[in-house]
């Protein structure tokens, strides 16, 4: 199938197109290279032995996505990662994260009922549930007051294409991810952020490999064991092939219903310094870092109930928190030999 994925040289978006390269689909991408670079199309080449179609353009600009989709009337599906994602981010910018987020979207649905693409998976996230009330956080969890812009924007971004949806006649999937994380086997591709790092796994491998001096850790008066916060760390391979999934669901026509939701994590939460524990476990590194005072918009605890996705995807999260942290590390450490 002709598959397409935007920001498909992200961090999550080029693992999903390595899966879907892999199961044999056809991948064109569209990335604006806000956030990523342009060498992964052949780190995927080199993994997969097969190289997507790449075209780099703004999906903001509504006329140059109508000519993208008017000349590629002939997608079976489109997986859509393009956004702006950090939470702390958002919260110094709003209008740059409503403006990116939705505006990119709009264009998307408008080139997919345009031109009678059926089938969106939609990258949406764990943000939309707010703090939640009860844990593990399920599908049917009510979505609370966004603690963020960005978080917000997911929240939003549901809506729009529920609505599109059924005015439209398309069919989506919205899959919900709690905290990726980790790299690709071969070291080849992963986390590639530019600029000092929001999120905490690639600022923990840039703190050990020496690039940043120190790690700040926000927080460590939450309501948690250790008193840090608790996220649902999943492996971002375990998560590209939930994509797959998805999008071979929509295909083969076998989902239930034209807007379904599932949650991917793996179900264990784990706190920032049980995180940076087991970046000392695999690295054999003592990490320096300092407590610090929380970070506005961020939530105490989260994890997910899977079960639902487990299910119905036939898909479960394998890779433990040890790998997680040591495919990240041995990402680090390529990216270091490779300056
Ligand atoms: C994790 C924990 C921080 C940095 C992410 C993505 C977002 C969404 C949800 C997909 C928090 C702490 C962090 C640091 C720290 N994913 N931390 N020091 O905020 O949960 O959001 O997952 O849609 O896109 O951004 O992830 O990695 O920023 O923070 O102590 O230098 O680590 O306070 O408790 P977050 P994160």
């Amino acid at each position: 199938m002709k598959i397409l994925v935007t920001g498909g040289t992200g961090y999550i978006g080029s693992h999903t197109v390595v899966e879907l390269l892999n199961k044999g689909h056809h991948v064109v991408i569209i990335d604006n290279l806000s956030n990523s670079q342009a060498f992964v199309v052949e780190r995927i080449e080199e993994i997969t032995g097969r190289k997507p179609e790449f075209h780099r353009f703004d999906l903001t600009d509504k006329a140059v996505t109508d000519a993208f989709f008017a000349a590629h009337h002939d997608l079976d599906g489109v997986i859509h990662f393009a956004a702006f994602k950090a939470v702390g981010e958002s919260m110094t910018d709003p209008l740059m994260y409503y403006r990116n987020n939705l505006d990119s979207l709009i264009n998307i649905l408008q080139g997919m009922k345009d031109n009678g693409i059926k089938n969106l998976v939609f990258s949406s996230s764990c943000t939309v549930y707010g703090q939640p009330d009860k844990l593990p956080v399920k599908e049917t969890s009510p979505v609370k007051e966004a603690w963020s812009p960005y978080g917000n924007t997911k929240q939003m971004s549901e809506q729009m294409i529920k609505f599109a949806v059924q005015a439209y006649g398309l069919k989506c999937i919205a899959l919900r991810y709690f905290n990726p994380i980790g790299a690709h086997d071969s070291a080849l591709i992963g986390e590639l952020p530019l600029g000092e790092p929001n999120n905490l796994v690639p600022y923990i491998t840039q703190t050990g490999i020496g690039i940043r001096k120190s790690l700040q850790v926000f927080g460590s008066d939450y309501n948690t064991p250790d008193g840090t916060a608790i996220r649902d760390y999943i492996h971002v391979v375990d998560l590209a092939k939930a994509h797959v999934v998805a999008v071979d669901r929509m295909i083969s026509e076998v989902g239930k219903g034209d807007f379904e939701i599932f949650n991917l994590g793996t179900g264990n939460g784990y706190s920032v310094l049980e995180v940076i524990k087991s970046f000392e476990k695999v690295s054999g590194l003592k990490l320096n870092y300092r407590i610090v005072a929380r970070r506005p918009g961020d939530i105490e605890k989260v994890w997910a109930d899977t079960s639902y996705a487990n299910k119905e995807l036939k898909w479960k999260a394998e890779k433990s928190l040890d790998e997680m942290m040591r495919t990240a590390w041995n990402w680090e450490k390529a990216l270091s030999e490779k300056k």
